[in-house]
């Protein structure tokens, strides 16, 4: 993922593929072509890469030159075309290409129409590297198309947002969730997780998914992915992670408004975190963090040996049973943390103190997300 002024974008269309592209279309212009020498015109500023990549693997004598049009403002393409420089050489006779970086709307190509309309050229045709067919309102012959590509803003490649990215080798597609945050939580017991949840979740306006309360909400409800996922739990079978995913993933869907989520119970395990990122990246949005709230087990065993005192649950009144639900919950996450470290995003929270102060260290962790 990469950042340009205010926004995200994905990586999108690889070297390869553009080099593929190009080289296609190459191949198609010179059998086009045969014994004429072309003037390639390539269309500023987008096209500047293309045009270089193009002419280069064009195999015979060639001409080049460029005209300078502007149409786009920000990620959105206007009416008014500005002819920034036109055509500084006669093309009388002359077998045109037009080579553009990408065609959207189609009104930059109809400007070119215009231009040439008066150009006593031999043919004219238009060769565009990339091209969005739901996007494009006019009926001009497109007649080599590199690779069309979903009604989505892109960069790289000679294509720019607001003046950046046009250097990228590689091109990258704008995220349309762009704004979320998601975190996983986590805590060992007692660290005081679901406290600051739920403090979490309405200072930042977050959805809190407990694997848990999903599951219960599922069953309860008898939906589909619920009874099926009782159907494992009836035979004291563990319910696949697709399951599990799947339920997740509707949960996440519910709250497409959302500002972002944070995951708590889940994941589990490497091939859960993998496939929480895979939902993710299915959604345009990404796992920012994994908040781990870091409490020294002697304070944990203290806390929870007092909550069992007034709460009555039996799994809080034994210490071995407690300093056993530690030792487990630091087997299980230590591979979690080392995948989120990985990827950078591990942000361990001092989880000693009042709550407030806890929630201030993590409000603090999250405002930098
Ligand atoms: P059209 O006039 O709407 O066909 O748009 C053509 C011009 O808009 C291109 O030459 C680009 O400069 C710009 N443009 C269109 N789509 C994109 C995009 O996804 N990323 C960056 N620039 C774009
Ligand atoms: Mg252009």
């Amino acid at each position: 993922m990469i950042k340009l002024h205010d926004l995200y974008f994905k990586p999108f269309i690889s070297e390869n593929e553009i080099d593929n592209a190009v080289q296609r279309m190459v191949d198609e212009v010179v059998s086009d072509v045969q014994d004429e020498i072309p003037v390639f015109v390539g269309i500023l500023n987008g096209s500047f890469m293309f045009v270089s990549d193009f002419v280069k693997k064009y195999p015979n004598p060639c001409e080049v030159t460029f005209i300078k049009l502007a149409s786009y403002e920000g990620v959105k393409s206007t009416e008014d075309i500005q002819r920034l420089i036109g055509l500084t050489q006669d093309l009388t006779n002359r077998v045109v290409v037009i080579l553009e970086d990408i065609i959207d709307s189609g009104n930059t190509l109809e400007e070119i129409h215009r231009i040439f309309k008066n150009e006593k050229v031999k043919k004219l045709s238009i060769a565009t590297l990339f091209h969005k067919p739901e996007a494009y309102k006019k009926d001009f012959k497109l007649h080599y198309v590199g690779i069309n590509i979903p009604d989505k803003f892109i960069v790289g490649y000679g294509l720019d947002y607001n003046g950046l990215g046009r250097n990228l080798p590689k091109v990258y597609q704008l995220k349309t969730t762009q704004y979320m945050t998601n975190f996983v939580l986590f805590g060992p017991p007692g660290a005081g997780k679901g406290t600051q949840a739920n403090f979490l979740k309405e200072t930042y306006n977050l959805v809190h998914i407990s694997t848990g309360d999903v599951f219960r909400y599922n069953i309860k409800n008898e939906t589909a992915l619920g009874m099926l996922a009782k159907s494992y739990m009836d035979k004291g079978e563990l319910v696949p992670d697709e399951v599990t995913i799947d339920m997740l993933r509707a949960e996440v869907e519910k709250n497409s408004d959302a500002n972002g989520f944070i995951f708590d119970g889940f994941p589990r395990t490497n091939a859960q975190a993998k496939a929480l990122d895979d939902l993710m990246d299915s959604k345009d949005s990404q796992i920012n963090a994994m908040v781990a709230l870091e409490v020294d087990d002697e304070v944990l065993v203290e806390r929870l040996l007092g909550r069992g005192k007034t709460s009555g649950r039996p799994d809080d009144a034994d210490e071995k049973i407690i300093r056993n639900r530690i030792k487990e919950y630091y087997q299980k996450t230590a591979i979690l943390k080392d995948y989120y470290a990985a990827q950078d995003k591990y942000c361990g929270v001092d989880g000693v103190g009042s709550i407030s102060d806890i929630t201030n260290r993590l409000t603090a962790v999250i405002d930098k997300l």
